[in-house]
């Protein structure tokens, strides 16, 4: 009895002591606190930076707070490094200004630098991009546009059920960085508007995109220069460009990309399902391994593309071929159908043939039919059934 009694005193005591052990390893700071208005129209950019500021000197890890309501945010730099890791919490949205000229000339709306441990959890984004995307289309004299969100040169960090609508161009860029987790967010701008691409990844290593879904005018995904270790799964891509790796091979002396892999993922009326491209430019980069993995297409134009042949308006292409090494790429289970009549195009350049294809159980039909497949300065193997027949 008595023994009972100590137990269960000593487990209440635990409990008290791991309570206050947690509210003193974690300090918590309200934008609210430091002035931030949740009415949309005041700007609150100044609050955010001055509790980004505390946060990033406590020695203790904190938690920035956002609560519900929007917040006018015009170019702001939360930059580190931090004593400590810093958790951004975000029940709100964070409006830019209704005006796009208000973000100047900087090609960042909200820009993480130099951070080590960040988290980012929830929140919304409205990069109310519609007024840049017009001034765009009307051929005037636009400012150069900003990213949403740009992470950059910044370790050990997660994206976690953020949304970002309506960006000026891409939603989330992720350069320079090591090991980041993108987890569950949710970014749409509409089919026509130009450049919003969904996330772009570069110069970065150890990278996790893991549920998503993407709705954009550009490429739900693009993968450029200088990316290793790329992870991405469980995304739901479309309408867009799909998922790129590139525009790769503009310059000469450029990083490749490696280790790749995008697996368990669906594709619904984007122009590209799964895609290589490169510029037709001297270039000493390259891609290897990578590997598509269990993939749906639902009425995509290009389902598999690789295009070594890029070159907008034929101009700084003086051989009209590629540097870009492609070598082994593998297509698994990739199934569904395709809204032209040609559902696979491999279009490798003359001087770097692409090597070590492997197409394994590939099933994609045109309007019910046969879809087609085409082949250029391509080695590789085939397993499984073949449909579009193979033409490696
Ligand atoms: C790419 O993956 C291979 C095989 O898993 C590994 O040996 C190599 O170190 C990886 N490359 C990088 C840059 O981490």
């Amino acid at each position: 009895m008595a023994a009972a009694k100590l137990i269960t005193i000593s487990c209440v005591v635990s409990v008290f002591l791991i309570f206050f052990i947690t509210l003193s390893n974690a300090a918590s700071y309200n934008v609210i606190t430091f002035g931030a208005k949740p009415d949309g129209r005041t700007d609150s950019t100044q609050s955010f930076l001055r509790a980004w500021a505390v946060a990033c000197r406590s020695s203790q890890a904190s938690t920035i707070v956002v609560p519900k309501g929007r917040y006018l945010i015009k170019n702001a730099v939360f930059r580190g490094p931090c004593k400590s890791r810093i958790t951004v919490q975000i029940s709100g949205t964070i409006v830019a200004p209704n005006d796009y000229r208000a973000l100047g000339k900087s090609d960042r709306w909200i820009l993480f630098i130099k951070v080590d441990r960040l988290s980012i959890i929830g929140g919304t984004l409205d990069g109310k991009g519609a007024g840049f995307w017009a001034c765009r289309k009307s051929g005037r004299n636009c400012p150069v546009g900003t990213r949403s969100i740009t992470i950059n040169s910044a370790n050990n960090v997660i994206v976690s059920g953020l949304t970002s609508i309506n960006s000026q161009l891409s939603h989330l860029v992720i350069s320079s960085c090591n090991n980041v987790i993108v987890r569950n967010v949710k970014f749409i701008a509409p089919a026509e508007s130009p450049n919003t691409d969904g996330i772009h990844v570069e110069s970065s290593t150890g990278v996790t995109i893991t549920g998503g879904t993407i709705q954009t005018g550009d490429d739900c995904i693009s993968v450029g220069r200088g990316t290793r270790n790329l992870h991405m799964s469980n995304i739901k891509c479309g309408p867009g460009h799909g998922v790129s790796i590139g525009s790769l091979g503009k310059d000469l002396n450029e990083d490749g990309v490696e280790n790749v892999t995008l697996t368990n993922s669906v594709f619904t009326g984007s122009d590209n399902g799964v895609r290589i491209k490169s510029w037709a430019r001297p270039s000493r980069s390259f891609v290897r391994n990578v590997f598509f993995q269990n993939i749906i297409m639902r009425n995509v134009k290009n389902p598999i593309l690789i295009d070594q042949n890029y070159c907008p308006n034929n101009q700084g292409c003086p051989n009209k071929n590629s540097g870009v090494k492609i070598s082994q790429v593998t297509y698994r289970n990739i199934q569904g159908t395709s809204a032209t009549p040609k559902a696979v195009a491999f279009d490798c350049s003359s001087s770097n043939p692409c090597r070590g294809i492997k197409l394994q159980d590939i099933k994609l039909t045109y309007m019910n039919k046969a879809a087609t497949s085409t082949c250029k300065n391509i080695g590789g193997t085939i397993s499984g059934v073949i449909m579009p027949r193979s033409c490696l």
